[in-house]
């Protein structure tokens, strides 16, 4: 007979999905309620409401679509893209071309920009390449999970705002840990996900847009078929997934409630508290701990004898890839974090698959006790593998951030 599961003590040290706050699962094993019920409503409402100072806006466009970060991603991308529309993506690393293959399904003329994954671009060759290409839609990733690397974005964003062109952004692994200004910079679509910073089990993509960007998808509305009466107009340019359909999803999501889906009450419930913790400490407290410690893992890591991948100065503060030394068996060491030490951190993708390891320093899991912990046994680790590095300085170099921060 099968048994019970047994879910073991881990300390997630991955960029994504990360370690949940014990007060997030409390919230989601809370008693169900029906997905019309004013109690709820109200927590949908108040998600809606608490996702904006995160994405840096005033929009009150603001909703989440059920599925992972990219179920977001596609219904953002898909409402905006008839067939044949010119969409340019610039690519510094893995997820660029998650929104081309997205783009592409969708009938797009897909343009790309590609570099090495080593640092993001200079905006000014992007703004150069957009006015060659001349793109109705401009997409990109703000954080470059698979590499680690940080894009600025508000000179395109300018540019984009002043030729009229939609500009779309992925930032999945930066929002709520490290600072997005989705107005200010001029971004019209923004897409997040719940399992990294937000610290919230998968299965919820948050999506920001301004006014723009919803009279476009609700240009393209039509009521589904089953509650469409004789007076619902139908519309050849309705969105080509029913699931995915912002236009629909609006509607669902706005005053009217007109049903869609069956909304997720539990991931609800945990993004409702997941949501409210990041508020509560603050968001300019929250940057700062992820600063903090991921300065902590830089100088361990660095102290080591280690060597992190790409422009130092570009890196993002929720992921640091680490050159794998020579030799070394990258899935060995990883393996024997997990069994050893219950510590997990992660491999990457592409051209950097067995290249690197990444640690990630996310939401929850952003923590000294994890910094400290994921960098002792990283040492240990590589020590028992013969790998070339100082010993005994790691965890040193970590505490004199933490200690020199206090003081
Ligand atoms: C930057 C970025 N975009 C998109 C995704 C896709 O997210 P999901 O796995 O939640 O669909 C990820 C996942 O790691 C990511 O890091």
């Amino acid at each position: 007979m099968i048994k019970d599961f047994n879910i073991p003590q881990r300390t997630i040290m991955t960029p994504g999905p990360v370690e949940i706050n014990p007060k997030v699962l409390q919230a989601m094993s809370n008693r169900m309620l029906g997905q019309f019920d004013p109690a709820f409503l109200k927590i949908m409402d108040e998600n809606q409401e608490m996702m904006r100072p995160i994405f840096g806006t005033k929009s009150a466009n603001t909703l989440a679509v059920d599925g992972t970060s990219r179920s977001g991603i596609e219904a953002a991308l898909i409402g905006l893209i008839e067939p044949g529309d010119k969409v340019f993506i610039p690519a510094y690393g893995r997820f660029a071309y998650l929104l081309a293959e997205i783009a592409e399904r969708a009938q797009a003329e897909v343009v790309m920009m590609e570099k090495e994954w080593d640092a993001p671009f200079e905006q000014a060759d992007i703004i150069a390449k957009i006015k060659e290409v001349q793109p109705k839609i401009v997409a990109m990733i703000h954080g470059e999970t698979a590499n680690g690397q940080l894009q600025s974005l508000d000179e395109v964003g300018a540019y984009c705002q002043s030729q009229g062109i939609f500009f779309l952004v992925d930032c999945v692994a930066t929002y709520a840990g490290i600072e997005f200004k989705m107005d200010d910079w001029g971004v019209n679509v923004a897409i997040a996900g719940t399992q990294k910073c937000v610290s919230v089990p998968t299965g919820l993509s948050l999506v920001a847009f301004d006014d723009k960007a919803k009279e476009f998808y609700l240009s393209r509305y039509q009521k589904e078929r089953g509650i469409r009466t004789e007076d619902d107009p139908t519309n050849d340019r309705h969105i080509s997934s029913n699931y995915l359909d912002m236009s629909q999803l609006i509607h669902y999501w706005g005053p009217d409630r007109i049903n869609h889906h069956t909304e997720v009450s539990a991931l609800n419930y945990g993004l409702h508290t997941g949501l409210r913790l990041i508020l509560e400490e603050g968001l300019e407290n929250v940057f700062q701990r992820h600063r903090l410690n991921n300065d902590a893992i830089v100088a361990g890591v660095q102290a080591m004898g280690l060597e992190i991948f790409g422009n130092l100065d570009t890196k993002m503060n929720t992921v640091t890839p680490i050159l794998i030394p020579e030799g070394i068996d990258p899935n060995a060491v990883t393996d024997f974090l997990l069994e050893q030490f219950g510590v997990e951190i992660a491999g990457s993708f592409g051209p950097l698959f067995g290249k690197i390891w990444r640690i990630g320093n996310m939401g929850h899991s952003s923590r000294r006790e994890n910094v400290l912990q994921v960098l002792s046994a990283l040492e240990a680790t590589l020590i028992h593998f013969d790998a070339p590095i100082n010993k005994g300085e790691a965890v040193q170099a970590a505490l004199d951030i933490y200690l020199n921060h206090a003081s």
